[in-house]
């Protein structure tokens, strides 16, 4: 019987990242399995290596040249309904199923909730970490439960979500990065109700279709037209989408702001006491938006996402999102924080 998994050593990362960095890896690990993740992990070949799981890399910049220990690589991708009361029903899904397929997949299978998270790239299994998010909606909202192969007792674990902590992008999973292993996602998704048009600009894209209905399927081909035209495509212009998060500060803070910066806007946050700032608008403020340096720039389609135009390499896109950081910094006296796994250097 083939083995399941493989190694894989010196390997390209041109490929496996949407920065489109040439970074390379010490070692790559292709899981098909994820029953065989404790006998990968004894192998004497990664004794003493760091390991990173590595899904799509489509959240991930690479400021080095070289990862000096093993990438794992997830293969697994079967979703399966496993329970099912007409009403609801429980999907299980394993890491590395495509996310924007699984999102047609659902559909597909009448049920709803993911249409507002369409096209976002990467793996299920990825989804958790930092809790994805789009139009108006989370997926922390359904999932009913990660399964994780946990590191730290070398056992494997199922997460419901109350233990998964999640937050504005943000979970346990992102909190201690190197601790578990996701290996399937379970979402309970409903077979009806309404859709989530809490994102202004949704209606005003169903009515600029044609006036279509808000169902699942027209709120994810929205959604697809939205994301199309706002956010550069990795094919053409390298990136991992947002590359901070919008930051999340005080009430009396934004008052405060919003008296001195005019027209800046403010968005609710998941407490009374806090609002969300626009990390877009402050960049684009600052006199960012477009600002090329090299192959490294802000993209002037939409001045949250960093792109490679071509040759950038990771310590340039480094060293742009620390100048982009500081300038909103004195700015603002607002601080970014990255969204992006980076490795291996602290921002
Ligand atoms: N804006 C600017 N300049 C720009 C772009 C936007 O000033 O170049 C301002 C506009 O005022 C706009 C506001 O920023 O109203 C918000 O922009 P947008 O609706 O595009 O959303 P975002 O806050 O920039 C977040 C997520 C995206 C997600 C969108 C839609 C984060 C870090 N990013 O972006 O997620 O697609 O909302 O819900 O929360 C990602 O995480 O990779 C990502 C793309």
């Amino acid at each position: 019987m083939a083995s399941a998994y493989s190694l894989a050593w010196d390997v390209s990362l041109r490929d496996r990242n949407t920065f489109h960095l040439d970074a390379r890896a010490h070692c790559v690990a292709t899981v098909r399995d994820a029953t065989a993740l404790p006998s990968l992990l004894a192998d004497p070949a990664l004794r003493n290596l760091p390991l990173m799981v590595l899904g799509a890399g489509s959240n991930v910049l690479f400021a080095t040249d070289r990862f000096e220990g093993c990438l794992i690589h997830l293969q697994c991708d079967s979703a399966r309904i496993v329970d099912d009361d007409g009403e609801h029903a429980l999907v299980h899904v394993d890491a590395g199923f495509e996310w924007d397929a699984l999102v047609d997949w659902t559909l597909d299978h009448g049920l709803q909730g993911l249409e507002n998270l369409a096209l976002i790239p990467g793996q299920a299994g990825a989804a958790p970490i930092q809790n994805i998010g789009a139009y108006g909606v989370e997926v922390g909202k359904f999932i009913a439960a990660v399964h994780v192969y946990d590191r730290q007792v070398a056992a494997v674990d199922r997460l419901t979500a109350a233990r998964c902590g999640f937050g504005y992008r943000d979970s346990v999973f992102k909190r201690e990065p190197d601790r578990r292993i996701v290996t399937a996602i379970e979402l309970r998704l409903p077979r009806g109700g309404a859709t989530n048009l809490a994102y202004a600009g949704l209606n005003e894209e169903l009515a600029a279709m044609g006036g279509l209905a808000p169902t699942p399927r027209n709120v994810a081909a929205a959604v697809r037209r939205i994301r199309q035209r706002k956010l550069p495509d990795p094919a053409i212009a390298g990136n991992a989408g947002s590359f901070f998060k919008n930051p999340v500060i005080t009430r009396a803070v934004a008052v405060e702001l919003q008296s001195r910066f005019e027209g800046m806007p403010v968005f609710p946050a998941s407490t009374a006491a806090e609002r969300k700032l626009s990390a877009a608008w402050l960049i684009e403020q600052a006199g960012w938006r477009g600002f090329r340096e090299g192959d490294a720039a802000v993209s002037a389609q939409h001045a949250l996402v960093l792109v490679n135009l071509g040759q950038a390499t990771g310590p340039q896109l480094l060293a742009l999102a620390r100048r982009v950081a500081a300038s909103v910094q004195e700015k603002f006296g607002v601080a970014l924080e990255p969204e992006p796994r980076i490795v291996s250097a602290t921002f």
